[in-house]
């Protein structure tokens, strides 16, 4: 897959950007827009994504995905997150301190306890084909501290303890996500990709403390559903299922 890299300076956020340009016609699958400055970075929800100008990585990757079912899109987070779990590893992995590197569900990616990069899905749905989706991507790199309150951040660089060059980060995040694209574009792997993400899934098959909103419960995750749902067992042994926002990670 060819990506088409869009450098910006300065502006709000990436996906917003991205969303005015698609809006006159001006994007199409494999570009990026790629900014170095973000003011007004948007998280899931109504959160804030913090970023220090010129530390980190964001961008937003336009996709035409035609051959995922709109009914089956957290195809694309789980290939997505994968292919930043895979990149965060090749640099934090060094062998001497004991590292684990995970995907929570259903799209974050954690660095031991603590959130190294998030991902913002934007698809665009007509019928049961996604005309297209843009893909926002923050990796935390060379921050050293946060100051907006945002939930348990860590940055690539309290791994590595050296600072690290973005652009070519960049360059082999796309590498990762344009192979596992093009894969599954071919072989439709459906099954291989579901347990490649089992296999890397914070909390999967522990035990542990949830919320619903209403109470806390424990729960062990067991699987995911082809939709995406969260299939956790609770200690009665029935298992649930749960929407994104309708699950909490409690303890940590
Ligand atoms: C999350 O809350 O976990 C999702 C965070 C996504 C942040 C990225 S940074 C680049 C892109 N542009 C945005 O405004 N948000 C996404």
């Amino acid at each position: 897959m060819q990506f088409n890299i869009i450098n910006i300076l300065k502006l709000e956020s990436t996906n917003s950007y991205a969303q005015q340009l698609i809006k006159s016609g001006d994007l199409h699958e494999g570009d990026v827009i790629f900014a170095l400055n973000q003011e007004k970075g948007r998280g899931q929800g109504d959160n804030f994504w913090e970023s220090e100008p010129g530390s980190n990585l964001l961008i937003s990757i336009i996709l035409e995905p035609k051959m995922i079912p709109a009914s089956r899109q957290f195809v694309l987070a789980q290939l997505v997150s994968l292919a930043i779990a895979d990149l965060v590893k090749e640099y934090v992995l060094t062998g001497r301190v004991p590292i684990e590197v995970k995907v929570k569900w259903p799209n974050d990616i954690y660095v031991n306890n603590k959130k190294v990069a998030g991902i913002l899905f934007q698809n665009f749905v007509k019928g049961n084909e996604i005309e297209y989706s843009i893909v926002g991507i923050g990796i935390n790199v060379n921050q050293e501290q946060f100051y907006s309150g945002a939930s348990n951040p860590v940055s690539m660089i309290h791994h590595t303890h050296k600072s690290i060059n973005i652009e070519l980060l960049l360059s082999k995040l796309l590498d990762n996500i344009g192979v596992s694209y093009e894969v599954f574009r071919l072989e439709e792997n459906f099954q291989e990709l579901k347990s490649r993400y089992i296999n890397n899934l914070f909390r999967y098959d522990e035990w542990a403390t949830y919320s619903d909103g209403k109470e806390t419960f424990r729960g062990r995750i067991v699987d995911v559903d082809e939709y995406g749902r969260l299939m956790v067992e609770l200690e009665s042994g029935e298992v649930k299922k749960f929407m994104f926002k309708e699950i909490e990670f409690v303890s940590f």
